[in-house]
């Protein structure tokens, strides 16, 4: 009997929480830039139940709350060019932009199983789709709950990456007043020394000041993961779907993370597979990459002007262009900012490279890989990734020596949205 009486109230109380969280969210959302349309939005499909409840209770029947602030997504997968195409958003003075704020949510869920020992990858889709959205609406407290250690009075000085997050190490945030660190940016933990601590309710104030979100996630797998997101209508969400070659990917990887692809670097030295080796980490790559870019062209309603396919590589040989395209889709002006970060840091020959390093020449840049993986390697790479080379339009190699000849580029003129 005790013990349905503590069920009740521990209901009760759940009850009470979820409550408490949609009313905050939906109270959260409400600051930022708005405009009216005579239109939902452009592109949107069929009525959601959640539109039309909006629409009925808006000031009149045919005038609806479009929101003017963007909810940019860096969409990808790791070491495929995100900290340089990051920087296009971070450099822009109207934008907010945080780098894999949904690593703290891996890092406390990763030992978190099912009753079969298997990774509840559903519960973490979830937590990680409504921790975006709480960002979005610029709370960054939400975040507060997957940050170890656990900040206490909105203070932390453990956020993944802060570096990487100009709005998070400048003023009014970041309040030391002392200039010449900011400039030489030392390793990726300056900010953190240099800033001390981070009041995430100062973050989230400097989040709403600025016009636009930007968010970059390498930790969701799937596109159609996030089809809530796209069907909100307190969000105005654009993806920008980041993807390239992955065997650039795999040879960036082991070169970045030598501990974990050990057997790999036996493999790339040996010419030789090693017994019993896991292939899983490249059948994923390409499946995810390939099932989200075949989402795309589908153009269901969900994701209709909502979804960019950008190749690293046509990034990287012609940043101008490609920025400029990709802040038409956003539908907001690039500025001076940005172009003058891309005419810096794309044109630079020096030979100094950190491993998030985005300044380097990004032409030369791009097919260095080919340079660093042995052939059999990547035979083998092309026999299970075969459908997501020929959708992107990276080109197959039959021989060493066609692997090795950097003059003839792999990568084919493909146009795709
Ligand atoms: C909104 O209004 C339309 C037409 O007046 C109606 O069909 C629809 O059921 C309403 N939706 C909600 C959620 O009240
Ligand atoms: C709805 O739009 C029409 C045409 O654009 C306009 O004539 C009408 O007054 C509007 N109705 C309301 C309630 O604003
Ligand atoms: C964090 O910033 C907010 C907003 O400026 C301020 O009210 C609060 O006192 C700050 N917290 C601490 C511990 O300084
Ligand atoms: C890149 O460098 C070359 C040679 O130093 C120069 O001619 C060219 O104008 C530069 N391009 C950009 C976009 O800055
Ligand atoms: C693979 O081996 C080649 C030749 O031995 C070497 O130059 C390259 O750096 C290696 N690549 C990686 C990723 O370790
Ligand atoms: C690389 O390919 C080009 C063009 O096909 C060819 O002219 C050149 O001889 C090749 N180089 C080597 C080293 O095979």
């Amino acid at each position: 009997m005790k013990c349905s009486w503590k069920l009740v109230f521990l209901l009760v109380c759940i009850c009470l929480a979820v409550q408490y969280t949609a009313i905050r969210s939906i109270h959260d959302c409400v600051p930022g830039p708005y405009h009216f349309s005579s239109l939902w939005q452009q592109g949107s499909g069929k009525d959601h139940s959640l539109k039309s409840f909006y629409n009925n209770n808006s000031v009149s029947s045919n005038i609806t709350i479009v929101p003017a602030r963007k909810h940019i997504l860096l969409f990808t997968q790791t070491r495929s060019g995100s900290s340089f195409a990051g920087q296009l958003f971070n450099q822009h003075p109207d934008i907010f932009y945080m780098f894999e704020p949904l690593y703290h949510v891996q890092q406390t869920l990763y030992n978190y199983k099912n009753h079969l020992g298997k990774p509840f990858n559903r519960v973490v889709q979830v937590v990680n789709r409504d921790l975006l959205f709480n960002l979005y609406t610029c709370d960054l407290h939400f975040l507060e709950g997957y940050i170890h250690p656990e900040p206490k009075n909105h203070l932390t000085v453990s956020l993944f990456r802060q570096s990487s997050s100009q709005a998070l190490c400048t003023p009014p945030v970041c309040q030391n007043s002392k200039k010449e660190i900011m400039k030489a940016q030392p390793d990726e933990g300056w900010c953190q020394k240099y800033c001390r601590i981070l009041n995430l309710t100062l973050a989230s104030m400097a989040c709403q000041s600025r016009s636009h979100v930007s968010i970059k996630t390498v930790r969701i797998p799937l596109i159609s993961h996030l089809r809530l997101l796209t069907e909100d209508p307190r969000l105005d969400l654009r993806i920008v779907h980041l993807v390239r070659d992955p065997r650039a990917i795999m040879a960036s990887r082991i070169t970045t993370f030598p501990a974990e692809f050990s057997a790999w670097k036996i493999w790339n030295a040996t010419g030789k597979q090693p017994p019993s080796m896991d292939l899983t980490e490249i059948t994923k790559i390409c499946q995810d990459m390939e099932d989200s870019v075949n989402t795309g062209p589908k153009k269901p309603a969900w994701l209709h002007g909502r979804y960019l396919l950008v190749r690293y590589e046509d990034l990287a040989l012609n940043p101008e262009a490609k920025a400029k395209e990709i802040y038409r889709f956003l539908d907001v002006y690039i500025g001076d900012k940005v172009l003058n970060w891309i005419s810096q840091n794309t044109n630079d020959t020096s030979t100094t490279k950190a491993k998030y390093s985005t300044k380097r020449d990004s032409k030369t840049a791009i097919e260095n890989w080919r340079l660093s993986l042995n052939f059999d390697i990547v035979e083998t790479m092309q026999k299970l990734c075969k459908n997501t080379l020929d959708l992107l339009g990276y080109k197959i190699v039959q021989s060493q020596v066609e692997l090795k000849n950097i003059s003839n580029s792999l990568v084919e003129p493909k146009t795709f949205n």
